[in-house]
């Protein structure tokens, strides 16, 4: 029996009404990375065909949506985020049409389907910027990027000190279309990817036609790449601090991120989208990447006027420990909730450690103890999709999938790993093509006549966790993520709406959702007592009557509440 109530968060807005509108206030989205999804052509490589073959069994699952990672023509330095043409597909990944049958399918299946849209930078191979180098300094093709002369008797120097966030410095220089040395053009990210000028209203009108661009093709939404950056101090002054935090990825320099003109954009952005919902009554989706150092900022950028979500990497990046989970939930509740968005949940993502090996070992960002970490993993995944708001799952989260640890140098792709003079291993071991079916690579991820291996290799052990193989078994990672996926859309409590703590014992989460869905995570190895005497509905593993084991999470349904 629960009696005490100890705090009370800001509730959300009720759970809406009206299954079109706002139907993103509790989605669960899937994340498709589509070189590594479903392979239709036997290249080795996923692609749009793939994804479209792949939609009933994430109809199955129970997800609301999909978010495909970039499949615009590119030359590939980071895998798509370097768009050379933002209105076309890649060859490789297949053409528009595909993209249409895509999303047709997608629709006729109920699923939502969200593109990736990356505005802060382009392609070194983008049309523009082949003509900023051409066209030389002062030209109006320059004037849509960051070019500048350098420091240093012949401008041998970079114009400031700021550093790119995969490794190196900001800036690279041009030779000048006469063969001489030139400027400098900024690039957050790598050479490949020059940042564009928000200032220059060109730039701003071009996004707005490859918004409408895909808002016609039918698109439900965008994910925005980079949301906090896209404005630079207008100055380009140096940094006091421009360095780039290597654990956390995250750049501390203020003069490149954060910047007030961003939210302009994003109102601009919100206003388009409106348009079409004005159309047709359907909702469109804007959820940006907000890599910012506070659930307060990010609240900025979900504002009732701006972004309708902003993913809330805190939960990703928090250890396993129950206080560091408590702090950065009760922040988003108090900070995020308030806006009047609802909380955008995320514990993997195509930039990040898997969370199996994440959690293999306490308090460390990568593990060896995978039994623990999978344990771990799946009482997270009970946790997040119990709490209010949406929530995305990455590919291959369903099937429990560790990261891949130990890829050889040589297939490694990540800018990151060669730009920091392959001290940082971080983004490729996420990355691995899916294993859908049998006992040996390329397990069923090309559907079509293998001629090439998967683009990155998959280890022997990816035969445990096929789908053919988690489908089969009832207590797979799958069948979790499948039963509280079916459970969030039959119970009212779940998804969007308030959330109450309970008392429990410092190793232990405990919330009432609604009118008695509780929720409890036991973060340490040793069983407590459940915090209800009946059987859970859905336990992240096996619970003995009225206990709940280490490393668990169960969902219970109950009527004994006080208030
Ligand atoms: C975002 C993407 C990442 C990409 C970077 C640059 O952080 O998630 O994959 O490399 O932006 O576009």
């Amino acid at each position: 029996m629960i009696s005490a109530t100890v705090e009370n968060t800001p509730a959300n807005e009720p759970r809406t009404s009206g299954a079109a509108q706002q139907w993103w206030r509790d989605a669960v989205v899937y994340q498709v990375y589509v070189r590594s999804f479903l392979d239709s052509t036997g290249d080795g490589i996923g692609d749009l065909a793939g994804i479209r073959a792949g939609l009933p069994y994430l109809k199955r699952l129970g997800v609301d949506g999909i978010w495909i990672n970039p499949f615009y023509p590119s030359p590939q330095h980071d895998h798509g985020y370097d768009v050379a043409d933002y209105c076309g597909v890649d060859p490789v990944y297949g053409s528009l049409a595909d993209f249409d049958h895509l999303i047709g399918d997608a629709h006729r299946l109920g699923l939502k389907c969200l593109v990736d849209i990356v505005p802060n930078h382009c392609s070194a191979d983008h049309p523009w910027f082949r003509r900023a180098l051409a066209e030389g300094p002062d030209s109006p093709a320059r004037a849509r990027f960051h070019f500048s002369d350098g420091r240093g008797e012949s401008g041998e120097l970079p114009p400031n000190n700021w550093h790119a966030m995969f490794g190196g410095p900001a800036w690279s220089r041009v030779v000048e279309p006469d063969g001489t040395p030139g400027q400098w053009y900024l690039h957050l990210f790598t050479p490949e990817q020059p940042d564009l000028n928000w200032r220059n209203p060109e730039v701003r009108s071009y996004f707005d036609q490859v918004l409408r661009f895909w808002l016609d093709r039918g698109v439900d939404g965008f994910r925005i790449d980079v949301a906090a950056g896209l404005f630079k101090h207008p100055a380009l002054p140096d940094s006091d601090d421009p360095t780039v935090d290597e654990r956390t990825r995250d750049s501390v320099n203020p003069l490149a991120w954060n910047q007030p003109e961003v939210h302009g954009i994003w109102r601009d952005w919100r206003t388009i989208c409106e348009e079409y919902t004005a159309r047709d009554g359907l909702d469109r989706l804007l959820v940006g990447e907000v890599s910012v150092p506070t659930a307060a900022d990010q609240a900025a950028y979900v504002r009732p006027d701006e972004l309708h979500q902003a993913f809330f990497f805190h939960l990703l990046t928090a250890p396993w420990q129950s206080d560091h989970f408590r702090r950065v939930i009760t922040e988003a509740l108090r900070d995020i909730a308030g806006t009047g968005s609802t909380i955008t949940w995320v514990l993997n993502n195509h930039d990040q450690i898997r969370a199996v090996t994440r959690y293999a070992a306490p308090a460390s960002t990568a593990g060896t103890d995978l039994p623990a970490g999978s344990v771990r993993a799946r009482a997270a995944a009970l946790l997040m999709l119990a709490l209010p708001g949406a929530a995305y799952v990455y590919q291959g989260e369903e099937l429990g999938l560790p990261e891949v640890m130990d890829l050889p140098d040589e297939v490694l792709t990540d800018p990151i790993f060669h730009r920091t003079g392959s001290r940082l291993r971080i983004r490729d071991g996420c990355r691995v093509p899916l294993p859908w079916s049998g006992q040996a690579s390329p397990f069923g991820f090309t559907t079509g006549e293998a001629t090439a291996r998967p683009w990155l290799p998959q280890p022997d052990w990816f035969a445990e966790h096929t789908t053919e193989r988690a489908l089969a078994d009832t207590g797979s990672f799958w069948h979790l993520y499948r039963d509280a996926l079916h459970l969030r859309r039959s119970l009212p409590q779940l998804g969007d709406g308030p959330l109450r703590w309970l008392d429990s014992p410092p190793e232990v989460l405990a919330f009432v959702r609604g009118d008695g869905l509780v929720c409890a995570i036991n973060f340490a190895d040793q069983p407590v007592h459940a915090p209800l005497s009946d059987a859970p509905i859905l336990a992240s593993g096996p619970c003995p009557p009225a206990m709940l084991p280490g490393n668990t999470a169960a969902w219970w349904v109950t009527d004994q509440l006080t208030a």
